[in-house]
């Protein structure tokens, strides 16, 4: 079934080769102050830059550089809102990862807002204007260049926060695959495991849709064959246009319109874990994934998990539902494992003694125990599925 639902992309995506050309027009819409952002180099090494800088000759741009990944309030967010308000700038554009295109969306709200802008993107304060972000994305992984949410982290409090608000969509996202060829085998990996790991969030809820359903297995079978070949021959521009595309549909509702809700709880666990231990949160969330399902797993679940192990591995008929959920498990750590990411949180540098209190931390700020979810997660179960990830 289909519930009822609303749903509206309002971002111009421009998908393909040298889609770069569409650029200049669609800055000129929003006026000649630009605030430039991008982050440690990549697009310098790959000629992005010159490109860009050539194509908007007759702007006005400010560069704020240096963005990290895991984007910090402070200073990247401070100091790109003090530019944006120095400078009159009209249009910010992103050019880089999911993490620069964060940053970019979190400044847009904050250059608009005379107070602190944590508390916009704490949830204190709702924005009531910002900046149009336009982006060029290099890294196929967050869908951030088709959604309206941003991901920041407060170094000060401990805290990495997602800020959603309508306001934050880009008003336009380039998509070019031949600017992922760059991208390295790690952070490919890490990239595909994160929009797995989005089409997974939604397709772990109640009431499902068959449609939703085909879709999202669909999704993940793309994702899952066309690594391999972009891991193998990373110039394989067939493999990562079609990651970019997947990966651009991750979160903004569109697998999931009609379908209930799952709270995305590992995404609650990963944002405590990077918060803490500034991991990648790809790789965070593939070591969680196999530990959660077998958390969930229950009489009240099983079916989903058949329906996954059939549309995605082909599992028959014959199995018991709790065998073939058992496999779906195993074939995702397999999966994860196969690609390079080491299944263990302690290898990525977390610490065990810690586990208590980032339980805590995400109960209080992302509280993954509501009872309309899928599967509540209490602090007892948070903490088992930490364990397990160690
Ligand atoms: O900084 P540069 O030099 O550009 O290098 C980056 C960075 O080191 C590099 N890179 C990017 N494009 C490249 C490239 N290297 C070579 N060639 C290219 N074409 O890759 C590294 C990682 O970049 P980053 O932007 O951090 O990766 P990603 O796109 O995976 O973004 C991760 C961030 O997004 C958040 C995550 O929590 C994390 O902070 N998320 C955002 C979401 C959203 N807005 O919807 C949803 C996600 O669930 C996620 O939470
Ligand atoms: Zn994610």
């Amino acid at each position: 079934m289909i519930g009822n639902f609303i749903y509206h992309t309002p971002t111009k995506m421009y998908f393909g080769r040298d889609s770069i050309k569409f650029l200049p027009e669609i800055v000129e819409k929003y006026g000649k102050n630009v605030l430039l952002t991008y982050g440690g180099g990549s697009i310098k090494k790959s000629g992005l830059y010159d490109k860009v800088k050539k194509l908007l000759a007759d702007h006005n741009i400010v560069e704020l550089s240096g963005i990290e990944p895991n984007p910090k309030y402070d200073p990247s967010v401070v100091t790109g809102a003090k530019l944006c308000k120095e400078n009159a700038v009209d249009v910010i554009l992103s050019v880089g990862g999911g993490s620069v295109l964060d940053c970019s969306k979190a400044i847009s709200a904050c250059a608009m807002y005379d107070g602190e802008g944590w508390d916009l993107i704490s949830g204190k304060v709702k924005a009531k204007e910002a900046l149009p972000v336009v982006d060029i994305i290099t890294l196929a992984a967050t869908g951030s260049e088709y959604d309206s949410g941003c991901v920041i982290s407060n170094t000060a409090l401990c805290d990495k926060r997602a800020y959603v608000d309508d306001l934050l969509y880009p008003v336009a996202s380039i998509l070019d695959p031949e600017y992922t060829f760059s991208v390295s085998k790690w952070q490919t990996a890490c990239g595909t495991s994160d929009a797995i790991n989005h089409v997974l969030e939604q397709f772990f809820a109640y009431p499902s849709s068959s449609f939703n359903d085909g879709v999202m297995i669909s999704a993940i079978d793309s994702l899952m064959n066309n690594v391999l070949t972009a891991l193998r021959d990373p110039d394989d521009y067939e493999a990562r246009s079609e990651l970019m595309y997947v990966c651009s549909w991750g979160c903004n509702g569109i697998l999931a319109n009609g379908s209930g809700y799952s709270g995305w709880p590992m995404h609650s666990i990963e944002h405590a874990l990077s918060a803490y231990f500034d991991i990648t949160h790809g790789a965070g969330l593939a070591i969680i994934t196999p530990r959660w399902m077998k958390e969930i797993l229950s009489e009240k679940t099983v079916e989903r998990f058949v329906t996954l192990g059939k549309g995605l591995f082909g599992l028959g008929d014959d199995l018991d539902g709790f065998d073939a959920a058992n496999r779906v498990i195993d074939r995702f750590f397999a999966f994860f494992e196969s690609i390079g990411i080491p299944m263990s949180l302690e290898k990525l540098g977390v610490k065990a003694d810690k586990i208590d209190e980032m339980a805590d931390h995400i109960l209080e700020y992302d509280s993954t125990d509501e009872p309309w979810m899928f599967a509540p997660l209490d602090k007892a179960a948070l903490k088992r599925i930490l364990e397990a990830s160690m």
